[in-house]
């Protein structure tokens, strides 16, 4: 269609739908990462983008004799091959939609919807690509497949920051109520949480990529004890560690697993304090703000993510729950963000109050 012939809430709109679409389709990506993890597929397939050189998992006998012959350290197992193709066609697939996301943009620029973030997400795509292949081609190797990690969610949260952008756009936010309340101080602690919530994810994923969720079984000591005496930080927080051979089932020592897993536990219960306390006071003054869902959702959120960690170390790491507690840690951070952005959105409507009045009075002196 010619942009000409887009009015400009029309064309917001139908970006936000794909941007919406985007949203869910990374949801669903970082999950497939996170099963494959889990079943031990990630190095399914040992070459990148194919599997063993061919567009599928080699299934009849002639292709999985080709492919052992083009890979004989590493045999063909179907099993394992899916879970990572299945992850690879969902990127893939994610990937054309952001591509796409970044051509409408640049195709509609007149129409004031956003260009500069649909571009960087198609630039950053391509990257999170890259981290994909390393994280085969290096073996797993627990800085990268953490990154990836951390990569989707970033992919995640700036697809998301482009939908609420699209969709405040489409709506013409202007018929917002303006606030009463003594929200805007609270801004700064926002931020803060935010951090904490990205630095706890990051724990989290270097957790999953060294294998320490199981070095403690128990709760809420680990093997007994509250402070285990045995924990090696330095070894566990070696970001240095060399590439290989392979990772896979993680070479780090028990000691610095447990180190790993305490201070997963630790930021966790630093964040749940954190978030008490900050969505206790906004509540408190929440007044009229129309902050009560975005407050809401965090709350409900931040709790079962921490019963799903719980539930991890319980029942000692089902996939369904393993799976879950991922989801659920992309759905704190957005969950975050959208609180950050109702509230960005008060002062701006207070301002935009102010600005209308100011400039009524003005046209009425005149
Ligand atoms: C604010 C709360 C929390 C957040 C945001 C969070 C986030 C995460 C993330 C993003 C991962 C990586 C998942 C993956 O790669 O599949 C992870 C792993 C893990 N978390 Fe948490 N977590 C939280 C609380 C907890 C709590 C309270 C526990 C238990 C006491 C816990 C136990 C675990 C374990 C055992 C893993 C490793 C699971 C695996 O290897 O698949 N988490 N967490």
């Amino acid at each position: 269609m010619n942009q000409s012939s887009l009015s400009p809430s029309t064309a917001a709109q139908a970006m936000a739908r794909w941007a919406t679409f985007a949203v869910l389709l990374a949801v669903v990506v970082i999950m497939l990462g996170a099963w494959t993890r889990l079943v031990h597929a990630g190095l399914g397939c040992p070459d990148w983008p194919g599997c063993y050189g061919f567009l599928t998992v080699p299934q009849s006998e002639s292709s999985i004799a080709v492919a052992n012959a083009r890979f004989p350290d590493t045999p063909v197992d179907v099993e394992k091959g899916w879970p990572e193709m299945i992850h690879r066609y969902a990127a893939g697939t994610l990937g054309l939609v952001v591509f796409g996301l970044a051509a409408y943009a640049v195709r509609h620029r007149r129409t004031g919807v956003p260009v500069k973030l649909p571009l960087f997400i198609a630039g950053f795509i391509l990257l999170q690509g890259a981290f994909g292949m390393w994280t085969v081609t290096l073996k797993l190797w627990p800085q990268v497949v953490a990154l990836h990690l951390l990569g989707g969610f970033t992919t995640l949260s700036l697809l998301t920051l482009l939908t609420l952008r699209l969709r405040g756009r489409a709506r013409q936010k202007a018929d917002r109520e303006p606030p009463s309340t003594g929200l805007a101080g609270f801004r700064p602690w926002l931020y803060g949480g935010l951090l904490l919530v990205v630095l706890q994810v990051a724990l989290g994923a270097w957790t999953a990529a060294n294998y320490a969720a199981v070095a403690c079984t128990d709760l809420p000591t680990c093997q007994g004890q509250w402070w285990p005496e045995e924990m090696d930080f330095r070894h566990g927080f070696d970001v240095a560690q060399h590439v290989g051979p392979n990772y896979l089932g993680g070479q780090l020592t028990a000691d610095g697993r447990v180190a790993i897993h305490v201070t997963h536990r630790l930021g966790a219960v630093v964040v749940l304090v954190y978030f008490v306390a900050l969505l206790a006071l906004m509540w408190r003054r929440i007044g009229d703000s129309g902050l009560d869902n975005a407050i809401r959702l965090v709350a409900v959120v931040l709790s079962v993510q921490v019963l799903l960690g719980l539930a991890n170390v319980v029942f000692h790491i089902p996939l369904s729950i393993a799976v879950a507690h991922n989801a659920m840690g992309a759905g704190l951070l957005l969950s975050v963000i959208h609180l950050i952005w109702q509230h960005q959105l008060l002062p701006k409507a207070q301002n935009a109050t102010a600005t209308h009045t100011t400039t009524m009075n003005q046209e009425v002196t005149a």
